[in-house]
């Protein structure tokens, strides 16, 4: 007995001992402004809406200055937290990594892509609501209620970059006017740039890295040289120029696709994925800058506008296909504890995220719903509803909001005369598009393969925005090759591209219908494609060829126009039709 008190007592002592020398972080999200008896929560809202919130949007710049102020050294500041995702390679709140040769605990090519995401998330969140408070206290006795109510209701914007495809203009200022509690002011805008504070040193960012050196993230930048700026406008005309691919795989995605891994990533899907898109918003608003590299992403304050609409999407996925969640799947890439190759379910620790301050961390399991966390979404009000009445409320907004002309009364049938403004991609009867398929493994640099219908403007300068561009598909090598993990296996990553708006718009007469009867021979003698490094550079199309790693196939599906509003189209199955040629195939094999 006493031998039992004795030891009972040594485990106590060792749990206070461990609490007070070493609590972890236990990531809880927000329960300010959750109504306890409905379940009601604030909504995250897209950025359009949140920048005229006023002491909201006040709170988030003045709480993001502050993280983004705070001591580099610090468990808790933004550049920490920032550095949990890949670079610089370094533990975060006592995970250590197991010498698996991957970068950063973030999940790419990994069934935990959207649950590892949603919680880092939630981490951002809960340490700019906390900042959020504090600075609210602040305020006088006339403005200080509305900002103490605005605290408690305050959560992160997202950027729904398939309805807004432009950046967010206020992100791109290197000043903006706010209230403060001394008043309206100009501040230094923590959306525009993160400035390291001092960059790293070892194990820092790797030297041969081209952005390494670069004091503050930039998008898009003028050059490869440390002092480079960045140019908001050429990503914006990049977005725009694939604004239809956005919101039609958007669209398609939330309506046909059934099954979670491979609505995850793109590892597991043929065409396109959840990963595949986040792939794209990645490269074009990095274009050479942070965001297009993995490693570095997270450091641009764009990354987490983004992360939240990538964690949106997942939550209307999940509440349109309830059933459907993580199952065991290998990963393609590892990660800092994961290693590549090994297989991944529902309880895989979601490192280094804990729920608890003695040291347990979260898995998919429960991190799988957004209540959790104290969020919500406008388009998924997952309170006092049935699973059945809240997919099929999500549905109808989902119509209405990226495909409100899709019903069955306006499409246009196969045969009919297509009348360019009368429909568009998500309505034609039949849908055409690109696969991808790239071994990353073997690709040495970033790049894009732009497709286009017929040929390509003379100034590769010209090409991403070209008017003919169909849509262009990046290729993301996440530093140097020599960073990447070395692997002696193919590095898999797939991707999909729409060809139904081009084919509506471009060709001149219009094709008298979508059969392939007409697109076939027109994509044989009118589609091209370039491939072009984030500098401008071009790699010659026998190059790609030679590198054998790249496989694009035309494919297609019928589409039934949906019967109700609170229905989705039915899709058939794809068929592949074609072999582009872009690896050293030619046209036609399969
Ligand atoms: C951050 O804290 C460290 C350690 O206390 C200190 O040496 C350093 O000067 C601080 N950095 C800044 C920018 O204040
Ligand atoms: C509160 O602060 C605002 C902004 O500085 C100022 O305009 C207002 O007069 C102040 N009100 C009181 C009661 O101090
Ligand atoms: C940027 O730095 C390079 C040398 O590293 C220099 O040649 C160039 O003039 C600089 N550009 C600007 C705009 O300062
Ligand atoms: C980053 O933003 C700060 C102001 O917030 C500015 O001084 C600095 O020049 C910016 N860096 C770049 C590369 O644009
Ligand atoms: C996932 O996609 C693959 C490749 O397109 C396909 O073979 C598989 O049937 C799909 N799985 C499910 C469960 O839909
Ligand atoms: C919705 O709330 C009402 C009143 O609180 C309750 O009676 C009902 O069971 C709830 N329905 C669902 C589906 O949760």
């Amino acid at each position: 007995m006493a031998m039992v008190r004795h030891s009972t007592s040594w485990v106590l002592l060792f749990f206070v001992v461990r609490s007070i020398a070493s609590a972890t972080f236990a990531i809880k999200g927000i329960h300010a402004g959750v109504n306890a008896v409905t379940g009601q929560r604030p909504f995250r809202q897209e950025f359009s809406t949140f920048q005229n919130a006023g002491p909201a949007f006040d709170l988030y710049i003045q709480a993001l200055q502050q993280l983004t102020q705070t001591n580099q050294t610090t468990m808790l500041s933004y550049y920490a937290v920032a550095g949990i995702h890949g670079y610089p390679n370094v533990p975060w709140d006592e995970v250590l990594g197991d010498d698996t040769g991957a970068i950063g605990y973030c999940t790419h090519g990994s069934i935990l892509f959207p649950t590892w995401h949603r919680l880092y998330v939630a981490l951002y969140e809960q340490l700019l609501h906390a900042n959020a408070r504090s600075i609210a206290a602040t305020y006088n006795s006339s403005d200080g209620p509305a900002y103490r109510v605005a605290a408690e209701a305050f959560r992160i914007p997202y950027w729904d970059w398939s309805l807004n495809p432009t950046m967010p203009g206020l992100i791109n200022t290197p000043t903006i006017t706010i209230t403060t509690p001394k008043g309206v002011q100009d501040v230094p805008n923590p959306l525009y740039n993160y400035t390291f504070n001092p960059l790293p040193t070892s194990p820092g960012f790797p030297e041969r890295d081209t952005v390494s050196q670069f004091l503050s993230t930039v998008r898009y930048p003028t050059s490869l040289d440390p002092n480079a700026t960045s140019q908001p406008g050429k990503v914006n005309n990049q977005l725009q120029a694939n604004a239809e691919t956005l919101h039609d795989l958007t669209y398609q995605i939330l309506a046909s696709e059934r099954d979670y891994a491979n609505f995850t990533s793109s590892v597991f899907s043929n065409g396109n994925s959840l990963e595949n898109m986040h792939n794209m918003i990645h490269a074009m608003v990095g274009n050479g800058g942070h965001m297009s590299y993995i490693p570095y992403s997270s450091f641009d304050p764009i990354f987490w506008l983004h992360h939240a609409n990538v964690d949106r999407l997942t939550t209307i996925w999940q509440a349109l296909y309830p059933n459907s969640f993580t199952v065991p799947e290998a990963d393609s890439y590892g990660t800092f504890t994961n290693p590549p190759g090994g297989i991944e379910d529902v309880n895989t620790p979601l490192t280094p995220f804990h729920s608890s301050s003695y040291g347990t961390l979260y898995t998919s399991t429960t991190a799988r719903y957004t209540r959790t966390f104290g969020y919500a979404y406008p388009e998924v009000q997952d309170w006092n509803v049935s699973a059945s009445q809240l997919s099929a409320t999500v549905r109808a907004t989902i119509n209405n909001l990226y495909n409100p002309s899709g019903s069955a009364s306006k499409r246009s049938l196969p045969g009919q005369r297509l009348e360019k403004r009368a429909i568009n991609a998500n309505t034609a009867a039949y849908q055409w598009a690109i696969n991808i398929a790239a071994d990353i493994s073997r690709i040495p640099t970033s790049l894009f393969l732009h497709f286009f219908l017929a040929a390509p403007p003379p100034s590769p300068g010209d090409w991403s925005s070209a008017p003919n561009l169909i849509a262009s598909f990046p290729i993301l090598i996440s530093s140097s090759p020599a960073a990447d993990t070395p692997t002696t296996h193919p590095r898999l990553t797939h991707g999909q591209l729409p060809l139904t708006h081009a084919l509506i718009r471009f060709p001149a007469p219009p094709l008298p219908e979508l059969s392939s009867r007409f697109v076939l021979p027109l994509l044989q003698t009118s589609l091209q494609w370039r491939a072009q490094r984030f500098d401008g550079s071009v790699v010659a199309n026998e190059e790609v060829g030679g590198w054998e790693a790249v496989r694009a196939t035309v494919v297609g599906r019928t589409v039934k126009a949906r019967e109700a509003d609170d229905q989705f189209p039915v899709y058939g199955p794809w068929e592949q039709w074609v072999d582009v040629g872009v690896g050293r195939e030619e046209w036609g094999s399969l």
